[in-house]
């Protein structure tokens, strides 16, 4: 790994095509929705916003995880479930975001399941996208937190619910490519207005020193090219279980509960919850 290389600003070329994007207007914010992010692709994103939903649920709060990777959806797919209905209908106008809600019985939360390999979900008209968005604020009244495992990169999509959240959490390795592609990230949700509430995650760390590392060689970054400074919620360990629970579509706060990972998450759990409702108080107070 890179941890003691620095990153300058014209290392992040995999996903800056969007960089001259216009910013965009300010949405309205869902005081309860959480988004979850990462430049690059196949960082663990699907299984974080999983367990994230889980271990919420758990812990007394309920919980829709909305699968919003248009095109690639996988959150059934990591639970092994069988959507019977999924957001293909709400596209196509047959039923609205409320009926395509599931309930996940094992984990005890909702889930709303996209459509996998469904290409036109991920090249939405903007008018269906913000029709989509405006019905998913509608939902997320009804419960007290709502997830979005976002797909990777910056498209239009991903930024527009991102930007409809009340905090985005940023998943990033400490692989050089998902370190500047999440510096990417950052730096063009700051262009889009959206930054504000972005905090980093580092996803499979060796130890809690290389976390750290890895973690301030992104803040260094940002702070020197942008002045920025996204706080870390938190790392969770490289954990074999990880791999063995979604091999056995089963959560791992279920199959391993005692797990590195598992222990991680329970801790990052409980931050976010904290960070999420000083972030709401921030937002109700104007
Ligand atoms: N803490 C961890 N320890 C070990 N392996 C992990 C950990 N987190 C994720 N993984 C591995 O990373 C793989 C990818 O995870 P996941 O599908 O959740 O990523 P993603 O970011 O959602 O990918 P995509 O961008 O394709 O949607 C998993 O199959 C799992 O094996
Ligand atoms: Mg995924």
């Amino acid at each position: 790994m890179q941890n003691e290389k620095t990153m300058t600003d014209s290392n992040t070329t995999t996903i800056s095509n969007n960089r001259n994007k216009p910013a965009m207007p300010s949405f309205r914010r869902g005081k309860n929705i959480v988004a979850i992010a990462s430049g690059k692709g196949g960082v663990g994103k699907t299984w974080f916003s999983v367990t994230l939903a889980h271990c919420m649920s758990k812990m007394g709060r309920k919980v829709l995880l909305f699968d919003g990777d248009l095109g690639l959806a996988n959150v059934d797919v990591q639970l092994g479930l069988m959507a019977k209905r999924d957001l293909n209908d709400v596209i196509r106008g047959r039923l609205s975001l409320s009926k395509v809600i599931q309930h996940y019985e094992d984990g005890g939360f909702d889930i709303i399941a996209g459509r996998s390999g469904q290409a036109s979900l991920s090249a939405l008209p903007s008018q269906r996208l913000s029709l989509l968005r405006d019905q998913l604020l509608e939902v997320a009244d009804d419960y007290d937190v709502v997830l979005i495992d976002l797909g990777a990169g910056v498209d239009r999509t991903v930024r527009m619910l991102s930007a409809s959240a009340t905090k985005t959490l940023l998943i990033t390795t400490d692989e050089p490519t998902s370190l500047t592609d999440a510096y990417a990230f950052i730096k063009l949700g700051n262009a889009a207005g959206m930054s504000k509430n972005i905090s980093v995650i580092v996803n499979q760390v060796s130890n809690t020193d290389e976390g750290q590392k890895t973690y301030k060689t992104l803040l260094r970054a940002c702070e020197n090219f942008l002045r920025l400074k996204p706080p870390l919620s938190g790392m969770i360990r490289q954990d074999k279980k990880v791999k063995d629970s979604i091999r056995h579509q089963s959560p791992i706060l279920t199959k391993h509960p005692n797990s590195d990972a598992a222990e991680d998450m329970e801790k990052i759990t409980r931050r976010v919850l904290k960070e999420l409702s000083v972030a709401a108080q921030m937002i109700a107070s104007g």
